[in-house]
């Protein structure tokens, strides 16, 4: 991991808290120089990081920045491994997160591998449907082992994966969805999430080997900015910039409900 991400990782962790320098360079094992760079690049990066004579780093509430340390920062015991980190894999773009998470599950990536995007260029939805992703929604993939499905029954994931999804915004936004089987959430009459499922199969026996589950939820989303034959129909649960909750945070909660 480098330095950068160390650091984060570490703000993350100690969110709304100072940390000194002092702290961080021994518990990372780096120079204070080092440290400086990290922050300098971090602050670079978007993230807003307050600093304090006598006090130390602080990242504050207001960082909404999809990260592997941010969203491993509110994983709950149950689902944490070591080199949990490493399984999460965040782009600012790609094609489709469920396009990229069946390459590589064919390549062997382990069952709880997460792959997120802030934006995809060709979402894809049930029915080689297209699904509009742009900036403001929470685009993610989640890889399924059959056998580790303690809960969950492949027969119907989709649905037990909204009761997630739903589940997880209600707790975290104070709005309650509802399931449109088999995949669609809406709240107040208006779509809000999609969610594509998708398995590769052994010819000969048959077999599931592996499980893909794409999520799509429209976070704060500027819905003005959507063609308009979706303006009628989707929603988004916060308006842009005000949201009461983190991506992180909502992702982490989904995640968590559904990797066990
Ligand atoms: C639907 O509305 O029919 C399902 C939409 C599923 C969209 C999600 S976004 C993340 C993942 N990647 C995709 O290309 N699709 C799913």
């Amino acid at each position: 991991m480098s330095s950068k991400d160390k650091v984060l990782e570490l703000l993350e962790n100690n969110k709304t808290e100072y940390i000194s320098g002092e702290a961080i360079a021994s518990q990372l094992g780096l120079s204070r120089n080092a440290i400086w760079k990290a922050i300098n690049e971090l602050r670079k990066a978007g993230y807003k990081i307050e600093a304090v004579s006598n006090k130390g780093y602080m990242l504050g509430e207001d960082n909404d920045i999809i990260s592997a340390q941010g969203i491993a920062s509110y994983i709950t015991s149950g689902s944490q491994d070591n080199g949990l980190i490493d399984k999460f894999h965040i782009y600012d773009t790609v094609d489709s997160t469920n396009k990229l998470a069946k390459e590589m599950a064919i390549a062997g990536a382990e069952h709880g591998t997460l792959i997120v995007a802030n934006t995809q260029g060709t979402g894809r939805g049930r029915k080689d449907h297209s699904f509009y992703s742009p900036k403001g929604g929470i685009y993610m993939s989640i890889i399924l082992s059959p056998e580790k499905l303690d809960s969950l029954k492949p027969d119907d994931i989709t649905l037990q994966v909204g009761s997630a999804v739903c589940q997880s915004i209600e707790q975290l936004c104070k709005v309650k969805p509802a399931i449109k089987p088999i995949n669609d959430l809406f709240v107040d009459g208006k779509k809000i999430c999609g969610i594509l499922t998708e398995a590769g199969t052994e010819f000969d026996s048959g077999l599931v080997q592996w499980i893909v589950v794409g999520i799509g939820i429209n976070f704060d989303s500027d819905l003005s900015a959507f063609p308009k034959e979706l303006q009628d129909i989707v929603g988004s649960l916060f308006k842009p910039g005000q949201a009461s909750v983190s991506k992180n945070q909502l992702i982490a909660e989904i995640y968590n409900r559904i990797v066990k």
